[in-house]
C-alpha cells in the first residue's frame, strides 16, 4: 500500500503521484489534496482504477474525472450507485440526461428504471445548479419557529422545502451544497456544530450507556476514545469471547432495537449467525429521517468510534466480513466525521483486512439522497443495491435473504452503540439501568414547545411528565402543555390525561402509541392542532413510496380532508370517513409507514375534538 496526491494538473487534468516527501505528507494532512492509500497494481497509466481507501465525498481528483472514468472507479466497489450518482451530482451540481444515460449503460439498467430511481430521491436534482440551491427544512417544529419566512426569503435563491432535517435542537436548518446554515432569519444562517447532548440535570440513580462518554473533550478521535474505554469491548470479545458468549450478553442485557421496531438485538444478531451464506453484512441504519428525531446524528457527531466499535461487535457476533454505514444526505457534516473515524480506525488496523489481528471486517459509507422510506430496512437494503428504494416483501428477512439476499443484521446507530457498553460492563448492569422490571436506556429527541430541547438519555420505564418539565424545563413561560407526539411523527399524538404516561412501550402501547425511535415533540396549548396534524400527514402523503395503492392515496386522501379541501362538512361524516380509510391503511399497507401514518389523524380526533369540529364546520362554510 502506497499514499498517493490526487489532484488537478494545470491543464486540469487529473493527476495522481506518490506521496514520498515531508511536503508532500503536509499537504494530505491538510486536506489539501486527498490522501488515497492504493495498491499499486490498480494505477494504470496515472490515472486511479480501484482505490482501496474510497470516500464517500468525491475528492479533487474525481471532480475532474469524466462519467465513465466515475464509473470505472466505482464498478468493482460494493455497494456503487449511489456512490455513482453523488460523484456526478457533486461534480455537476445535478444531474443530466447525459449522465443519466451514462450511468444507466455502465450499469446495464434500463434508462426508465434509472430515471424511476433517481427522481423518486428529494436531493438529486435535475436542474443546473440545483445542488446549491438552499432547502430550508419544514418540518413540524421549523414550522413553529419561521421557517416558512426562511424558504419565502430564499426564493430568489431558488429555495425549496425539504422534511425535518434532523436539527430540531436548533434554529432552522437550510441545506446548501454540503453544508447545514443554521439560523432564525434567512439573514442569520450560519454554519455551526450540531448540539452536545445536554447532560441529564444531576438526577442520582439515572446512569447513562449511549452518552456516558459522549462529552468527553476529543472523544470524536480514536485518540480521545481509546482515553474514555474505547475499542476495549472489541478486544476482550475477540480475545475472551467467542462470538455465541457476545450473543448470550446482548440477549440476556434485554437490548432491543432502538430505530423503532424494538425487535430483541440478541436474537436479531444470533439469526445472522446461524444462517447459511456468506459474506455477511453489518448495515448500520443512519438514515433517520423521522420527523423529531436528531439522536442518531449527535451520537454519529460526537462520538463515531463507537459506532464502529459496535459495528465490529455485531462483525465478530455474526461472522459478517463487511459492513456498512447508510447516512441520510442531510447530514453532510457528519459523513466527514465519519469518514475521518474511519480513516483513523483503518489506520489502526481496527477496520480492514485482518483487523485487530484476527477477523475480516471491510467498512463502507453510502450516503442516501433523501428519502424517508430509505430508513425502512428492506427499502434501505433496495437502495444500497441500487435498485429503485421499495420496501421488500417480508419474509424473507434481512437475516437470512439481506444485502445481496446473503445474511444481514440492520442495526440502528443507538442500538450498535449500546453494545461496546454491554460488552464492558455486563448484561445485568445495562438491564439494571431501567426504571423497575424495565431494561435498560432511550434516547429522547425531546423538541418543540420546550425550554430546552435535546437529546435526553433516559432510563426505559421514566416519567414524561419529569422529562419534559424538570429536565427540559417545561414550556415556555405562561403555557401549558397540550400534545406530544410520539415516535417522531409515527405515532401520533398523546394528550390529556395520557401525557402522564412512563417511557416504555407497554405504557405508551396502551394509549395506542409506541415509543419507537423515540422523537417527542411538544405542542403548546397556542397551537392548532389540526394544522399540526395537517402537517404531518402531508408529510406521508409526500413520503410514501407509492408501492400500495391504500397507503399512496389514502395518506393523500386524509391530507385533503385535514386541509379543508375535501370531505363532508358533517362531523360524524368527516368522522367516520377519516377513520375509515384510515383503518383501511392499517389492514393493507405493506410497511410501517402506511399502518403508522393513520394514528395522526386518529389521535387527533381522540383527543382534539373540538378542535377537528371547528375544522369541519369551516369546510362546509
Ligand atoms: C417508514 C420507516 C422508516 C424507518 N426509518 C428508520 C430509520 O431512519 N432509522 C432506523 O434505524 N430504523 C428505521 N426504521 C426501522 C427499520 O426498518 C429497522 O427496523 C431498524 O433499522 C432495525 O434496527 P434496530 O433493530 O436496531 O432498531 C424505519 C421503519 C419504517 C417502517
Ligand atoms: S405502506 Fe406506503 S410507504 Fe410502505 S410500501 Fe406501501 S406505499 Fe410504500
Amino acid at each position: 500500500m502506497i499514499e498517493f496526491l490526487a489532484g488537478k494538473s494545470a491543464h486540469n487534468s487529473p493527476t495522481i503521484r506518490r506521496a514520498s516527501t515531508a511536503s508532500d505528507v503536509a499537504l494530505l494532512q491538510k486536506g489539501r489534496y486527498c490522501g488515497i492509500i492504493i495498491p499499486t497494481n490498480t494505477l494504470i497509466e496515472g490515472r486511479l482504477r480501484n482505490a482501496d481507501v474510497v470516500t464517500a465525498k468525491p475528492t479533487e481528483l474525481e471532480l475532474a474525472l469524466t462519467n465513465q472514468e466515475i464509473i470505472d472507479r466505482w464498478r468493482h466497489e460494493p455497494a456503487p450507485l449511489l456512490a455513482v450518482l453523488h460523484a456526478i451530482h457533486d461534480r455537476d451540481g445535478f444531474l443530466s440526461d447525459e449522465a443519466i444515460q451514462d450511468i444507466a449503460k455502465g450499469f446495464r439498467i434500463p434508462v426508465a428504471d434509472l430515471f424511476g430511481t433517481v427522481t423518486f430521491y428529494h436531493h438529486l436534482s435535475r436542474i443546473p445548479g440545483g445542488k446549491e440551491a438552499p432547502r430550508v427544512c419544514t418540518g413540524p417544529v421549523c414550522c413553529l419557529r419561521g421557517a416558512n419566512e426562511i424558504l419565502d426569503n430564499l426564493r430568489k435563491d431558488g429555495s425549496t422545502p425539504m422534511p425535518c432535517a434532523g436539527r430540531c435542537d436548533d434554529p432552522t436548518p437550510v441545506l446548501k451544497g454540503d453544508q447545514v446554515l443554521i439560523g432564525e432569519t434567512a439573514k442569520s444562517l450560519v454554519a455551526t456544530p450540531s448540539p452536545l447532548p445536554p447532560s441529564n440535570p444531576g438526577v442520582a440513580g439515572f446512569e447513562e450507556c449511549v452518552f456516558a462518554s459522549i462529552r468527553e473533550p476529543g472523544r470524536a478521535t480514536l485518540e480521545g476514545y481509546r482515553k474514555s474505554g474505547g475499542y476495549e469491548a472489541i478486544e476482550t470479545a475477540l480475545s475472551e469471547l467467542e462470538p455465541d458468549k457476545v450473543i448470550t450478553l446482548i440477549s440476556e442485557s434485554k437490548l432491543a432495537g432502538r430505530g423503532g421496531a424494538g425487535f430483541p438485538t440478541g436474537t436479531k444478531w444470533k439469526a445472522v449467525s446461524d444462517a447459511p451464506g456468506t459474506p455477511k453484512t453489518i448495515v448500520c441504519n443512519a438514515d433517520e429521517g423521522e420527523p423529531g428525531c436528531f439522536k442518531d446524528r449527535a451520537i454519529m457527531d460526537y462520538d463515531p468510534h463507537a459506532v464502529i466499535e459496535g459495528m465490529l461487535l455485531a462483525a465478530h457476533a455474526t461472522g459478517a466480513t463487511r459492513g456498512f454505514v447508510y447516512l441520510r444526505y442531510e447530514y453532510p457534516e457528519t459523513l466527514e466525521i465519519l469518514e475521518r473515524a474511519l480513516g483513523e480506525a483503518k489506520k489502526a488496523g481496527l477496520v480492514g483486512k485482518s483487523c485487530l489481528g484476527t477477523q475480516d471486517f471491510e467498512l463502507y459509507i453510502r450516503r442516501g439522497a433523501g428519502a424517508y422510506i430509505c430508513g425502512e430496512e428492506g427499502s434501505l437494503l433496495n437502495s444500497l443495491e441500487g435498485k429503485h428504494p421499495f420496501p421488500r416483501n417480508r419474509p424473507p428477512y434481512p437475516v437470512t435473504h439481506g444485502f445481496e439476499d446473503l445474511p444481514t443484521v440492520v442495526n440502528n446507530v443507538e442500538t450498535l452503540v449500546s453494545t461496546p457498553q454491554i460488552v464492558r460492563r455486563g448484561a445485568d448492569w445495562y438491564r439494571g439501568l431501567g426504571v423497575g422490571e424495565h431494561a435498560g436506556t432511550k434516547v429522547i429527541s425531546l423538541s418543540g414547545d420546550v425550554q430546552r430541547p435535546g437529546n435526553y438519555e433516559v432510563p426505559i420505564g421514566f416519567s414524561l411528565q419529569t422529562l419534559i418539565h424538570d429536565w427540559a424545563g417545561g414550556p415556555p413561560e405562561g403555557r401549558s402543555v397540550q400534545a406530544v407526539t410520539m415516535a417522531g411523527l409515527s405515532g401520533g399524538f398523546l394528550g390529556g390525561e395520557d401525557l402522564d404516561i412512563t417511557l416504555d412501550e407497554p405504557c405508551i402501547r396502551s394509549k395506542g402509541s409506541f415509543l419507537g425511535a423515540g422523537g417527542i415533540m411538544v405542542f403548546d396549548d397556542s397551537r392548532d392542532m389540526v394544522a399540526v396534524a395537517h402537517g404531518a400527514m402531508e408529510f406521508f402523503a409526500h413520503e410514501s413510496c407509492g408501492k400500495c395503492f391504500p397507503c399512496r392515496i389514502g395518506t393523500q386522501r386524509i391530507t385533503e380532508r385535514l386541509a379543508g379541501e375535501a370531505g363532508p362538512g358533517d362531523l360524524t361524516q368527516w368522522t367516520e370517513e377519516v377513520t375509515d380509510i384510515g383503518a383501511v391503511m392499517k389492514a393493507t399497507s405493506a410497511c410501517g409507514l402506511g399502518v403508522a401514518a393513520p394514528l395522526v389523524s386518529d389521535s387527533l380526533m381522540k383527543y382534539f375534538g373540538s378542535q377537528v369540529a371547528r375544522h369541519v364546520k369551516s369546510v362546509k362554510k
